[in-house]
């Protein structure tokens, strides 16, 4: 893993952060990716700024990294920012990813736009 990944990565993947579930988030949401990992994502949101999100996941070590990763882009951010963030942010942000780690980034984003669309539906 250390010759193939960036020590960004194998440092979250030994260490991820933010990892965990909530039992009553403003917003949530999972995906099971094309691989058959799992991704959740737990958002809670005070007026517009996302003041923590959690990520869940029982997939690859990339994909811990890219979870980690994305809930410290998104931490504090408004909504409107977070759904800027895309999978590029999150593999730049990693100092990239091998071609086969791309799809963990995408699953990664892609749930936590899930979630703010939880978020928004059930605050309509
Ligand atoms: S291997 Fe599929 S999400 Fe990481």
């Amino acid at each position: 893993m250390e010759k193939l990944y960036s020590k960004k990565v194998v440092s979250y993947y030994k260490n991820p952060v933010n990892m965990g579930r909530m039992n009553d988030p403003d917003g949530g949401a999972f995906i099971k990716g094309l691989c058959g990992d799992i991704m959740e994502i737990y958002l809670l949101i005070e007026g517009e700024t996302i003041y923590k999100i959690y990520f869940h996941t029982e997939g690859c070590g990339v994909t811990l990294a890219c979870g980690s990763m994305l809930t410290e882009l998104v931490m504090g951010k408004t909504i409107q920012e977070a759904l800027k963030i895309s999978p590029y942010d999150v593999m730049n942000a990693l100092d990239g990813l091998p071609r086969d780690g791309i799809h963990c980034a995408i699953l990664a984003v892609n749930t936590m736009h899930k979630a703010i669309a939880d978020y928004l539906l059930k605050t309509e």
